[in-house]
């Protein structure tokens, strides 16, 4: 495997390192290629990415990748949406479930659903006009764009339940009459069974019974806000993992941003960053080494090693040395 590894800035710096370690603990067969990106090379060079940083990521395998801040720069070309465009990463992935001796926010834990939503598309087309008294962001929604998130999320449904849940706002825009046509048609070639709900009616449902669902699809900006909430259920963002996914590429990040109000004092938690890695191997079709991973993480869990979000008072290194210690006994 040639991995791209991209610890970006803030606590970026600290979980892609303690992921690292896991890996090496895995002694697996592994190019690294380490990539300064974001916030600290826009400092220095007033960029954040060049076209040389693509070209060198289109050459591996896939990126595992930290955070990077967003600086307070109107020009400034976001890192995240240049990677996801430029290697066209059309799925994000996104798993949420309940972990191990973590307080969730919800009182049952018998839920497992997966976000999964368009990347490239929708509001985050960067299409857009800014002026003094009206500005505008072209929302994007293709028939082509549609139907292959479609497929993605109708072969995840297959694997699990068979159950897809179509998120959109058909009856305001028009424009996702469209995406929510063309999942229904999907679905239906697939042999999936379907339902449909409006994206503020989803938010409160997935609050309330979130055991109803299994895999759902969804548009961008709906996707990015519904993962962020589920966040809330399973007890917080530092555990929150996820994948992006292309036809040739795939990218594997923590769901949170690079913390600046915790960054440099090494308590972030490690586990999102982790389990992260954890879907990278599993992609890579290394099962073994990924269900490892997550058995070492649960091991921590039990133990009660755990950060100050989680209600621990242990470190990330301290977190990382639990979990590559499992690894290393069971290896
Ligand atoms: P954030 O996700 O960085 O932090 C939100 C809150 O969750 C903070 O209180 C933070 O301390 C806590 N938190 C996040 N991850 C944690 C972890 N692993 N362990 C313990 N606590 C954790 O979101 P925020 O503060 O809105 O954004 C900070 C910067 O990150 C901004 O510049 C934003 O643009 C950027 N960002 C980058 C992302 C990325 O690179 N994928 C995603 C989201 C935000
Ligand atoms: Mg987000």
């Amino acid at each position: 495997m040639k991995l791209a590894i991209v610890e970006g800035d803030g606590i970026g710096k600290e979980v892609i390192p303690a992921a690292v370690r896991v890996l090496d603990a895995l002694e697996m067969d592994v190019e690294k290629v380490y990539l300064e990106l974001g916030y600290g090379k826009w400092e220095k060079t007033g960029s954040a990415i060049t076209d040389q940083d693509i070209e060198i990521l289109k050459s591996c395998d896939c990126i595992l990748f930290g955070a990077v801040t967003t600086p307070p720069d109107p020009n400034y070309k976001s890192v995240l949406l240049t990677i996801r465009k430029e290697l066209d990463m059309y799925a994000n992935i996104r798993p949420i479930k309940p972990l191990p001796c973590v307080d969730c926010n919800f009182e049952r834990e018998d839920f497992n659903f997966v976000i999964v939503r368009e990347n490239t598309e929708g509001l985050y087309s960067a299409i857009e006009e800014i002026g003094e008294d009206a500005s505008y962001t072209k929302r994007i929604v293709t028939r082509k764009g549609s139907k292959r998130i479609a497929e993605y999320a109708c072969k995840l449904a297959k694997s699990r339940k068979n159950e897809l849940t179509i998120v959109h706002k058909s009856n305001v825009m028009k424009s996702d009459k469209l995406f929510l046509d063309v999942c229904r048609e999907t679905a239906s070639e697939h042999e999936v069974e379907y339902s449909d709900e409006l994206v503020d009616s989803m938010a409160y449902k997935l609050m309330v019974s979130p055991e109803k669902f299994d895999v759902i699809v969804t548009t961008n900006l709906f996707g990015d806000i519904l993962s962020d909430m589920s966040g809330a259920l399973v007890g917080g963002l530092g555990l929150l993992p996820s994948a992006n996914i292309g036809t040739e590429h795939a990218f594997f990040e923590p769901v949170h941003g690079s913390a600046p109000d915790i960054a440099g004092e090494g308590i972030a938690n490690p586990i999102a960053a982790i389990l992260s890695l954890k879907m990278l191997l599993e992609w890579h079709g290394d099962i073994m080494q990924a269900g490892l991973v997550e058995e070492a993480l649960e091991s921590s869990l039990n133990m009660g090693v755990t950060t100050p979000d989680l209600g621990g008072s242990f470190t990330t290194e301290e977190v990382t040395e639990a979990i590559v210690e499992h690894i290393e006994i069971k290896i």
